[in-house]
């Protein structure tokens, strides 16, 4: 049997967390261009071309997503449904051969009526009303969030949750990446979405408990009010997507976010990796 052609990939999200591990796993094989609106200013990656394109100005998205025989659509901001509209009416323009979009568990879940659910639901219609051949790529919260504990850990040995102990299935960012690279790479994958989830669901307070194992130093996870945690969403975020992620928090401490998928395995052929796998596999940015 002989191996499928190689094909232009186009990545957009260059510059955020899951396109440069999905680059990684495709440059053996495929022509890639990552793309983003900040030019690349690390060091050039072998097998990857850097572009830049602005969702704001839809010329330069035609003309990067020109050739593609597929596509990879990251988005992130839901108060600019604009962007969405215009990645994809470009994608039809240039007539992108496979659109694979980075979408959310979330909006499997009928109780989830939040700014950030509602916004990706809108466009995955808009994916699948382009007439492009499409695939969903659902992820449940990523592990890398914990991250965001590391400067807490450094100073005081303190991590924080709204609601910590409800349980999120959550994924590795990794995880998300190799399946996306699959899903790109080959065309037995149309007109289908892939809800990904890590390996178990665990609570602030377990995943506190696992990386205080990994960095061998006690850790005391502290619980938010939800107006704590609001005021630290908005350090980052509009108060519009501060009230999206307390809902967001709400339906976790339901129960929403607890159940496991076997897609990671089922794709990739090898088990999901756990919290404790990641967690080690970054031990240096949290010590
Ligand atoms: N975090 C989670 O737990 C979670 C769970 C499920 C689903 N998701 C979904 O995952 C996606 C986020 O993925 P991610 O973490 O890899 O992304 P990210 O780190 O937020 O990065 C976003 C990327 O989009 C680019 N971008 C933003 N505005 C742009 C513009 N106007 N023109 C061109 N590029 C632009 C950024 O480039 P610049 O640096 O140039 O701005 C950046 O490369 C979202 O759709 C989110 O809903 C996240």
């Amino acid at each position: 049997m002989t191996a499928p052609a190689p094909r232009r990939i186009v990545l957009t999200g260059a510059t955020g967390q899951i396109a440069p591990l999905v680059a990684r796993h495709l440059t053996s094989r495929h022509r890639v261009v990552l793309t983003s609106r900040t030019p690349w200013r690390g060091a050039p990656r072998p097998g990857v071309t850097h572009v830049t394109c602005d969702y704001d100005v839809y010329e330069s998205l035609v003309d990067v997503f020109r050739g593609a025989d597929a596509l990879f659509v990251v988005t992130n901001d839901p108060t600019r449904p604009e962007h969405d509209r215009n990645v994809v009416r470009a994608a039809v323009e240039a007539s992108v051969g496979h659109l694979v979009k980075l979408s959310a568990a979330a909006v499997l879940d009928s109780a989830a009526h939040d700014l950030i659910t509602e916004w990706q639901r809108a466009n995955e219609e808009r994916v699948k009303e382009s007439g492009i051949p499409w695939t969903m790529v659902q992820p449940r919260s990523f592990m890398s969030h914990a991250l965001g504990w590391a400067p807490g850990i450094r100073s005081s040995g303190i991590t924080h949750a709204l609601h910590p102990h409800s349980r999120n299935a959550c994924v590795a960012p990794e995880d998300i990446a190799e399946v996306s690279a699959l899903l790109l790479g080959d065309t037995g994958h149309h007109f289908r979405s892939y809800q990904l989830t890590g390996p178990q669901p665990l609570s602030a307070h377990e995943q506190s408990a696992v990386l205080s194992r990994v960095l061998g130093r006690p850790l005391r996870c502290r619980e938010l009010t939800p107006e704590e945690a609001h005021t630290r969403y908005t350090r980052r975020y509009s108060p519009a997507m501060a009230d999206a992620l307390i809902a967001s928090a709400g339906r976790q401490l339901a129960g929403a976010k607890a159940q496991t998928t076997d897609t990671v395995e089922r794709l990739t052929g090898r088990p999901a990796t756990t919290f404790a796998q990641w967690a080690a596999g970054h031990r240096d940015r949290f010590a």
